[in-house]
């Protein structure tokens, strides 16, 4: 049967079968080509969206904008000190307004229920732009910057997690991986793996058995081997600063370096990263850490500069990918 998601919300990857996962990446790759062509048929001529970000964001917001604006849809941005969302107004309530004036909402927060009660109650599309335990418009530009690079089929793909196993990016490739028949590690320390939500990981282990997958977490750096992406993310996301000094601590050995990379085996194994990522001291956060001692780079400069990194092509094909996402949805 055709795929048709109109009028769907896009919570996390769990909600969607591999077809239509496969329907999203296609259209994908349709509009980057269509983008780079300069044709662009303004399917979204007449519609709104509204974009609520309670974290801050670069890439996600103006993927969103630019995804929107490109296609002809007037575009709000909300930020927590600027709307009432939370302090004088209900998430209930917030979801109900929205839903009367626009044609599909993005709420980047914390938790996961408060994307899904947007859902419940706007009456419009939803779509999730991160919260503590997911990134699924992440995954998609990840699925589709490894079809560029990759000369496999995702379902023989390999993709080695290497960091913070329990955080939102993490969990984001479990359930991608899953859903495409791919093969995941998340490789981290004993002591983070005790922290990970066993629901969860007997969820996507039950997604493995119908679709191929093979789900994995470990401390062992023979994992490594084989892989063809090694994918980073920063050790303490959004909100969790103050564990930065036992991230430090617990990380330290995961950090991908030219070491880790070759470890792989793999001499055309991708480096990848959501971004934004720490790999020198040209931040402010990384400087005033290492003057505290700690040292948050999860990646070496050399290898985030490295032949084998595709993080800027990652970065560009988040907004074709949310691009497919709002067209799909409420075009
Ligand atoms: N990767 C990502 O979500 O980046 P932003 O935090 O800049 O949106
Ligand atoms: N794990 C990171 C991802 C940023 C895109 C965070 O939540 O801060």
């Amino acid at each position: 049967m055709a795929v048709n998601l109109k009028g769907r919300s896009f919570l996390t990857l769990m909600d969607f079968t591999p077809e239509e996962i496969r329907y999203m990446l296609d259209l994908a790759h349709d509009l980057k080509s269509k983008k780079r062509a300069g044709i662009c048929n303004k399917v979204l001529n007449g519609k709104n969206i509204v974009l609520l970000f309670e974290k801050t964001s670069t890439r996600t917001r103006c993927a969103f904008e630019v995804a929107a604006m490109d296609e002809g849809a007037g575009v709000t941005f909300l930020d927590s000190g600027s709307s009432q969302m939370g302090k004088k107004e209900s998430m209930e309530d917030t979801a109900k307004v929205l839903g009367r004036f626009y044609d599909g909402i993005e709420y980047r927060g914390f938790d996961q229920e408060v994307v899904e009660g947007l859902a419940k109650y706007a009456g419009v599309p939803v779509w999730n732009g991160l919260t503590d335990v997911d990134h699924p418009t992440q995954i998609l530009a990840d699925l589709m910057t490894i079809e560029e690079h990759c000369a496999k089929p995702l379902n023989r793909v390999k993709v080695v997690f290497s960091g913070d196993i329990r955080n939102n990016m993490s969990y984001a490739w479990m359930y991608g991986c899953a859903k495409m028949g791919m093969h995941y590690v998340a490789y981290g320390p004993d002591e983070l793996m005790a922290e990970l939500d066993q629901d969860v990981i007997a969820k996507v282990q039950e997604v493995a058995k119908e679709t191929g997958a093979t789900i994995e977490v470990s401390s062992d750096p023979k994992c490594l081997e084989g892989a063809d992406v090694i994918y980073a993310d920063v050790w303490a996301s959004m909100g969790e600063e103050a564990e930065i000094p036992e991230r430090v601590r617990l990380l330290t050995p995961f950090k991908v370096t030219e070491e880790l990379m070759a470890s792989t085996g793999n001499p055309d194994c991708l480096f990848m990263h959501c971004l934004p990522s720490f790999h020198d001291f040209n931040t402010k956060m990384a400087q005033s850490q290492m003057e505290l001692g700690y040292d948050i780079r999860e990646v070496t400069d050399e290898v985030f500069r490295s032949k084998n990194s595709v993080v800027f092509d990652e970065a560009e094909n988040r907004m074709h990918t949310i691009k497919a996402v709002i067209v799909a949805t409420i075009a």
